[in-house]
């Protein structure tokens, strides 16, 4: 049967969002491994009512364009910094995302970071791997204890404030920096809303859990690390540009910081011999935050939701900019 709507989806993604759409489009699947390119995304895209994207997929204005059919971008991820609003908006085109179903997810994983890195785990796996345990130590790889230290969380969002309930679990003193408090929550959870400044001054471990904006992007250059104690550990579970890479990597070269854990980075991917990949003290993994089976199950049927609802004119469960467009 012919269906009405073509959409297209820019890779492979979970069958529990790609059977929705299948169900009432036609859908064009991004088959490779790697993201299509400039020209190849607007291949893809061409002549599509809908498209279901990924944040390596960059939509701007010029693409938009281009695409005079497409009417709802529904991207796989809460964040949406790989798509220009604005430029959506102009032109009518809805935007949807995939907050809350990740939420618990990319908290765990943040924290699965913290003590990996608090705890040296790579380290230690390595060592026992390499065949170098050879008995018990009292001075054996020392890492920094969790329970009881200060923890800071800039960006007490949803994902920021799931890092908060977690913490009071480990006894934390929690310290917060957001532009927008939420005096409920802080007092309900013993959270403390700082300012950036004191937050990295005091912080045993730093966390990162903003939106990247042109407000954010190297919200922690080198003024901001050199703020923070010798001993602390940040964590990134964000977007990569939040941090200046080149003072990341020069912070934990001289010391000036304890160590880092990376969910995202500032190019990605990073290459495997990069100065992040390769020191001891810092930890990457691959942007992982959100990636279990049933979290990718939910982002993929709640973006498939978003883009059909987008496509009958009904305010789709998430949308970035539903106000702007479907009240014109
Ligand atoms: C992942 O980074 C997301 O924004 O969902």
């Amino acid at each position: 049967m012919a269906l009405s709507w073509s959409v297209a989806v820019t890779r492979q993604i979970p069958e529990a969002g790609l059977s929705v759409l299948q169900e009432s489009t036609t859908v064009k699947i991004w088959e490779e491994k790697l993201p299509p390119d400039e020209v190849q995304l607007r291949k893809l895209l061409a002549g599509c009512d809908g498209a279901l994207t990924l944040l390596t997929d960059s939509i701007d204005g010029a693409l938009l364009d281009s695409l005079p059919r497409l009417r709802v971008v529904s991207n796989f991820a809460v964040g949406y910094d790989n798509i220009d609003v604005n430029a959506a908006s102009e032109r009518g085109v809805l935007v949807c995302n995939t907050p809350d179903v990740l939420t618990n997810a990319t908290a765990d994983h943040t924290w699965a970071l913290l003590l990996a890195a608090a705890r040296r785990i790579p380290e230690s796996i390595e060592f026992v791997r390499a065949g170098k345990w050879e008995t018990w130590d009292p001075l054996l790889l020392l890492g920094q204890e969790v329970s009881g230290a200060t923890i800071g969380i800039a960006g007490l969002g949803r994902i920021g404030k799931e890092v908060a309930k977690r913490a009071r679990g480990f006894d934390m003193r929690i310290l917060a920096f957001d532009p927008y408090e939420d005096e409920a929550f802080a007092e309900a959870h013993g959270v403390a809303y700082v300012t950036l400044e004191q937050l990295l001054e005091e912080s045993d471990f730093v966390t990162l859990h903003v939106a990247l904006t042109a407000e954010t992007r190297h919200l922690i250059a080198a003024p901001e690390l050199d703020r923070m104690k010798s001993s602390a550990i940040l964590v990134n579970a964000s977007r990569g540009p939040v941090i200046d890479t080149e003072a990341l990597v020069a912070a934990l070269r001289n010391d000036s910081i304890l160590g880092a854990a990376l969910d995202v980075t500032d190019p990605e991917p990073l290459p495997a011999d990069h100065p992040l990949v390769t020191m001891p003290n810092c930890i990457v993994v691959p942007h992982t935050a959100s990636a279990t089976v049933q979290t990718r199950d939910r982002m993929a049927d709640l973006a498939a939701r978003n883009l059909l609802a987008g496509l009958r004119g009904e305010r789709p469960p998430a949308s970035v900019n539903g106000d702007e467009v479907l009240n014109r």
